[in-house]
């Protein structure tokens, strides 16, 4: 049949708006296999033919995210691993393996987030990141085993136990946890603490760093923890010494003359030195 343009011209449009449609379905579907990354869908059909469970539970996984390769950029190449039905020729994380194989595995991907792992306490002490971290098990927030406190009181057990102290911090109550002051991936400052001094403190106590015109060098040059114990203690105000007089000796070996007839059981020196911390108005911290 010969068409005349003016039939032809309805033909065509009807035939374009159910490409349209088509297009509009295939776009969708495109939508729909687009919220599963390439990647997934790749390794997914792969290891899902043995793993079905591990892989429909991993795609509501923070890591379902990777996409491209999402099984195995952390367990390697699999090629033996599949075709020798599951025996060997994967990287499992088990316990054979060496923690430092383990977090690097980890910090291909996550190394600007902890570029100093490999130097921390932990990483010395040989945890690696699965110590603390589960991939495909139930967990909290940032995929945690346990919540924060729980996970770091299982090993430093005498630190919560100064948490349980009459004067502390309130970490049970949620006011704070470990990683407020800590960093469990990193060396300095944060969580080797050498160079700690006072600024994780002032952060929250701001009245007490001034800038003072008068100091107390011991907090600026000690820090903070010259004269209170940060988690928790038996003393008021969380201070190293039961007596504020045997603190302030403890440094002051010799306190004026004008002093020889205060003790350290019955003098408490800040009754006087009241501005402790610092003072704009007097060299001897006594206003
Ligand atoms: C981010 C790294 C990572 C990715 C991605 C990952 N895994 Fe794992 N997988 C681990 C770690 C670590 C373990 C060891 C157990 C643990 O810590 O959860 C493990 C253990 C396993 C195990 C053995 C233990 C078990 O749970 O029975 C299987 C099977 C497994 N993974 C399959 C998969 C499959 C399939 C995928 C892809 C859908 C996948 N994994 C993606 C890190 C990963
Ligand atoms: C042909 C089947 C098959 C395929 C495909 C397969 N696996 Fe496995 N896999 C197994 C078997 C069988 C085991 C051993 C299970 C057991 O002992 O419970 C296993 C164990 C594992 C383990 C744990 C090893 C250990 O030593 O504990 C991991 C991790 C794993 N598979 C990951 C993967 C990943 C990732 C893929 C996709 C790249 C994959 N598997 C594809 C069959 C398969
Ligand atoms: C191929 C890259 C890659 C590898 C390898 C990898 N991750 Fe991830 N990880 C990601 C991505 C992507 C996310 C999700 C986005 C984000 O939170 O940055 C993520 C998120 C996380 C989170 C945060 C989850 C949350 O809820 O905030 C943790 C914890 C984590 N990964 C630990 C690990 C551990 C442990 C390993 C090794 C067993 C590992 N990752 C290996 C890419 C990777
Ligand atoms: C000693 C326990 C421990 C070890 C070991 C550990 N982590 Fe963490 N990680 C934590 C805790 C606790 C948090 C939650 C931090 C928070 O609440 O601020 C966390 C958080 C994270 C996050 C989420 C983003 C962030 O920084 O808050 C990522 C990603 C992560 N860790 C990756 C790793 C990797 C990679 C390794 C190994 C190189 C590792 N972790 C080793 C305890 C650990
Ligand atoms: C699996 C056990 C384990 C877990 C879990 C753990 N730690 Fe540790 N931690 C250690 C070991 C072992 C050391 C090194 C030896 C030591 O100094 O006690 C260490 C060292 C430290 C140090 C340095 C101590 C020093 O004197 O330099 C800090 C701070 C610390 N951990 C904080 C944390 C925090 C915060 C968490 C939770 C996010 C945590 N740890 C979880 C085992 C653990
Ligand atoms: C308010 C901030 C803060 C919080 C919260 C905190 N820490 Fe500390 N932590 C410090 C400071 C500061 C030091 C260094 C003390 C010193 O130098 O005398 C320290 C020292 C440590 C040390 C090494 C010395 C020691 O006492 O063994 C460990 C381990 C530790 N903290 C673990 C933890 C754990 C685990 C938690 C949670 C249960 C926690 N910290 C909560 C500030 C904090
Ligand atoms: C995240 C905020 C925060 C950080 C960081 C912090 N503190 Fe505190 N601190 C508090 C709060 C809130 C209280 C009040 C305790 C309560 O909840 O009753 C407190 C209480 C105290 C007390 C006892 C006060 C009293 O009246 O007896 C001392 C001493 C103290 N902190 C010292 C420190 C030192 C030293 C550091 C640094 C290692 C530090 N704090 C870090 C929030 C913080
Ligand atoms: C030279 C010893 C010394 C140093 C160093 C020191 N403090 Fe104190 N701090 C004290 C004494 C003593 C008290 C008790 C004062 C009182 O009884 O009125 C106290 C009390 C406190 C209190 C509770 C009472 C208040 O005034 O709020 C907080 C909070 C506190 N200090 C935080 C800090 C912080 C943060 C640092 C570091 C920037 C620090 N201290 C450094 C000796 C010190
Ligand atoms: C960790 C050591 C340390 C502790 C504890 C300490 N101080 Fe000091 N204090 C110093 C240093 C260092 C100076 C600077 C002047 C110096 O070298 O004597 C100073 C200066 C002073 C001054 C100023 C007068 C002077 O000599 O320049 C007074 C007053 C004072 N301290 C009182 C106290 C009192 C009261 C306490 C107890 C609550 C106390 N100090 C605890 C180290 C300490
Ligand atoms: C009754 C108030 C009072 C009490 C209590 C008190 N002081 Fe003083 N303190 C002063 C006065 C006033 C000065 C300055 C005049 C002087 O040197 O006698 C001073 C000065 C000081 C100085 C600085 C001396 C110098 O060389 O500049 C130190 C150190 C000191 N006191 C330590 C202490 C200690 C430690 C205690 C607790 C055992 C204490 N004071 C208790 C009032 C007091």
């Amino acid at each position: 049949m010969i068409l005349s343009a003016t039939t032809r011209r309805p033909l065509l449009q009807f035939s374009l708006r159910w490409l349209g449609v088509l297009a509009l379905v295939l776009a969708s579907v495109g939508l729909l296999t687009a919220a599963r990354p390439a990647g997934q869908e790749k390794d997914a059909e792969t290891c899902g033919t043995c793993h079905e469970d591990a892989v429909k539970a991993f795609a509501l996984k923070p890591h379902a995210q990777i996409g491209d390769k999402s099984c195995t950029s952390c367990h390697g190449s699999a090629e033996k691993h599949v075709e020798g039905e599951g025996k060997g020729g994967i990287f499992a994380f088990g316990s054979s393996d060496l923690p430092t194989d383990k977090s690097a595995k980890c910090l291909t991907c996550h190394s600007k987030d902890n570029p100093q792992y490999g130097a921390s306490p932990h990483a010395k002490a040989a945890l690696d990141c699965t110590t603390c971290h589960s991939v495909h098990g139930d967990t909290g927030p940032a995929l945690l085993k346990t919540g924060v406190n729980k996970n770091c009181s299982v090993c430093h057990q005498d630190v919560f136990a100064q948490f349980q102290t009459n004067e502390r911090h309130r970490l049970q109550e949620g006011v704070m946890t470990c990683t407020t002051c800590h960093d469990p991936h990193e060396p300095a400052t944060r969580t080797r603490l050498a160079g700690f001094k006072q600024e994780e403190c002032i952060r929250c106590h701001t009245d007490k760093g001034g800038p003072f015109l008068y100091e107390h060098e011991a907090s600026r040059i000690e820090g903070c923890t010259s004269c209170h114990e940060v988690h928790g203690s038996n003393n008021r105000h969380m201070l190293t010494h039961q007596s504020t007089a045997d603190l302030c000796f403890s440094c002051h070996a010799e306190a004026p003359s004008s002093h020889q007839f205060f003790s350290s059981q019955d003098t408490n020196c800040v009754t006087c030195h009241a501005t402790i911390h610092g003072s704009n108005l007097s060299k001897r911290f006594l206003k």
